[in-house]
């Protein structure tokens, strides 16, 4: 038979450097002989995408109320799990995620308020005991992250999306509540210091794949 695939997610607040890490984590990965895949949330398959589109829209003439939005985040999920991520995993392919529950927890949770409960019932009922396997956590104070991330918007030409227009509060509760999130777990979490320049970045994730990767059956 053969072994399933490892899941591991990428996360942190807008601007930290998670896509330009993604594909250095896979590319780690592969160096050692495993088939990989990347992919991200929400999104990952057309039709999660399409819902991706919906929530980071700024085009509609009326707010997204914030239950909408956490239960298109999990429709999202459920959508990708189904076509991508359980297929992967199921053929015993490698997953590297740009994200996963951790920033529902951090943004709907942290940045919105809504009762992590209420989140931890919709990840049950989607994720149907589903976890990643190591969430490698991009930190870094949302007013470094800020300006990063608003060099590439002029370089690029991007008008910013419906998460990119919050406030400072909400950045810092998002900040917080991942925090949080990965004090209460350090075995699944790794907490890398984003501020740091990008080759020392690279060397911290290096370091916690190894000791993680390694100890893993
Ligand atoms: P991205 O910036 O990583 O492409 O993600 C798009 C936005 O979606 C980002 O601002 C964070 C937000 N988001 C949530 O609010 N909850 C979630 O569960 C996920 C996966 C993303």
């Amino acid at each position: 038979m053969t072994q399933r695939g490892r899941f591991i997610t990428l996360e942190g607040g807008e601007g930290v450097g998670k896509s330009t890490n993604v594909a250095f984590v896979a590319q780690w990965l592969r160096a050692q002989g495993l088939e990989v895949i990347t992919t991200r949330e929400p999104g990952g398959t057309p039709r999660a995408e399409s819902i991706r589109e919906l929530l980071l829209a700024t085009t509609f003439d009326e707010p997204l109320d914030s239950d909408a939005e956490l239960l298109l985040m999990f429709a999202a999920r459920a959508q990708h799990l189904a076509e991508k991520i359980e297929p992967a995993l199921a053929r015993g392919a490698w997953v590297v995620c740009d994200r996963f529950t951790d920033a529902t927890f951090a943004y709907q949770g942290g940045g919105r308020g809504i009762d992590p409960a209420r989140i931890e019932t919709l990840e049950r009922f989607v994720q149907k005991g589903l976890a990643p396997d190591l969430t490698l956590l991009l930190d870094m104070p949302p007013e470094a992250a800020k300006s990063r991330l608003e060099g590439r918007r002029q370089a690029s030409n991007t008008e910013p999306d419906r998460f990119e227009r919050e406030q400072a509060a909400f950045f810092s509760a998002v900040r917080g509540a991942y925090q949080a999130r990965a004090a209460a777990d350090p075995q699944r979490f790794a907490l890398i210091d984003a501020q740091k320049p990008l080759d020392e970045v690279q060397a911290a994730l290096t370091q916690a794949l190894e000791e993680r990767v390694a100890t893993w059956p």
